[in-house]
């Protein structure tokens, strides 16, 4: 059985009665549904129609998230007949020599590992005021996991990269269905041939799932998760960037802030790259009735390319701010764990702010800047809790 429609037989009674719903509404359910897809206990149900699961934030309490809460995000339907010995990945276009390799002969590569926070750039859309069209995702569409195979570097320096190659294509396996565009995206060469960028194969120690794109999908650390081709099956490398629906109008952003119903001309765009500097509060929960005592304010707060150089709370709105203790678990794409105990002075109504700073200097802003997308959101963090 393939995994949709296992994924459909999992799923509730409620989601089902809605998957009956008349054609507008076959997606359209419920925010915040909770699902329950075998191995996937706990995630929050944004689109059925292609598997769309995101991380409850309360999940953000370990470095590396296990794969069954990690968010997943498809366009379109997942492979359903994919057979490890078949499988070939083809690496053609700019290159002296094209190849194919087997999976067997990608495993014989050597094997790097990078540990990536992976956020999909719709993450937070809900949160966008005005609200825009799209999945809308809250605050879990970004999960941390170890991801490991060959550099994607190694396989092109095989094939032989020509001047004339500019840009790396990566194409999945997904089945498309009707009119939809294939997903194809590409990358710059330069990040193409950074010793970080994989072509991965395992995550957290083990063969990726198909949720996640066995038997191998592109790794592009520090970027947008779209970056990041699950079920890659070619690699090709063009002399400009990829011309399709993923690359342009999708995942592009003003190249100046724009308000709701401007119009945006292609070429004023740029694409979706590096990701923000953001934190976010995982506990206590946002509408928390908490005893007056110690609490502990914790969360996970990632830069993209950059790394976190601070994390700062606030208890009281924003008029003072304390610095967070950063969690020892780092590694240069990763996110970081960071922890405040606070001790509330009296009972009372709070809202509890978080706010981080990277590396490059990059501070979240108090408000995020509104595209037509809603991509990249990453203002300050804030849950409102009640202490009695
Ligand atoms: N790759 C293919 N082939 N098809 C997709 O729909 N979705 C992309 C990316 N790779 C996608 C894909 C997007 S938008 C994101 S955010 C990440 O996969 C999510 O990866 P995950 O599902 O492993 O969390």
């Amino acid at each position: 059985m393939n995994s949709r429609r296992n994924f459909l037989k999992q799923m509730s009674g409620a989601a089902l009665a809605a998957a009956a719903a008349p054609s507008v509404l076959t997606w359209a359910l419920p925010q915040g549904q909770s699902v329950n897809v075998p191995g996937e206990d706990g995630m929050i149900l944004r689109s059925f129609r292609f598997v769309d699961l995101e991380t409850p934030v309360e999940y953000f309490n370990t470095w590396l998230t296990p794969v069954s809460h990690f968010f997943v995000r498809n366009h379109m339907h997942e492979p359903s007949e994919l057979d490890a010995r078949d499988w070939r990945l083809s690496i053609g276009g700019e290159v002296e020599k094209p190849l194919t390799l087997s999976l067997a002969e990608l495993s014989r590569l050597e094997t790097h590992s990078v540990v990536n926070t992976l956020e999909c750039a719709g993450n937070g859309r809900s949160l966008h005021r005005p609200q825009v069209p799209g999945i809308q995702w809250g605050k879990g569409a970004v999960s941390t996991a170890r991801f490991s195979g060959p550099r994607l570097r190694d396989v092109l320096q095989r094939a032989g990269v020509k001047a004339t190659g500019k840009h790396v294509m990566f194409r999945g396996l997904d089945e498309v269905p009707g009119k939809v565009p294939p997903f194809i995206r590409s990358i710059p060469v330069e990040k193409a041939l950074d010793a970080d960028t994989l072509i991965a194969t395992h995550m957290n120690g083990a063969p990726l799932t198909k949720h996640h794109g066995f038997p191998a999908r592109a790794l592009v650390p520090g970027w947008i998760g779209a970056a990041s081709c699950k079920w890659l099956t070619e690699i090709k490398l063009l002399d400009a960037e990829f011309v399709g629906n993923f690359m342009s109008p999708g995942y592009r952003l003003p190249n100046q802030p724009v308000k709701p119903g401007d119009a945006v001309k292609p070429e004023d765009t740029h694409p979706l790259t590096a990701l923000s500097v953001k934190s976010v509060i995982s506990g206590p929960s946002d509408g928390a009735s908490l005893n007056a005592g110690k609490v502990a304010v914790h969360g996970a707060a990632w830069a993209g390319e950059a790394d976190i150089a601070k994390v700062e709370v606030s208890t009281d709105a924003g008029a003072t701010w304390t610095p967070a203790k950063l969690g020892h678990a780092h590694a240069h794409y990763a996110w970081r764990l960071w922890s405040y105990d606070w001790k509330p002075g009296k009972p009372g109504d709070y809202t509890i702010l978080s706010r981080a700073t990277d590396t490059q200097g990059r501070t979240q802003p108090a408000s995020a800047v509104w595209n037509p997308s809603g991509y990249l959101y990453n203002a300050v963090d804030q849950v409102n809790i009640h202490v009695s």
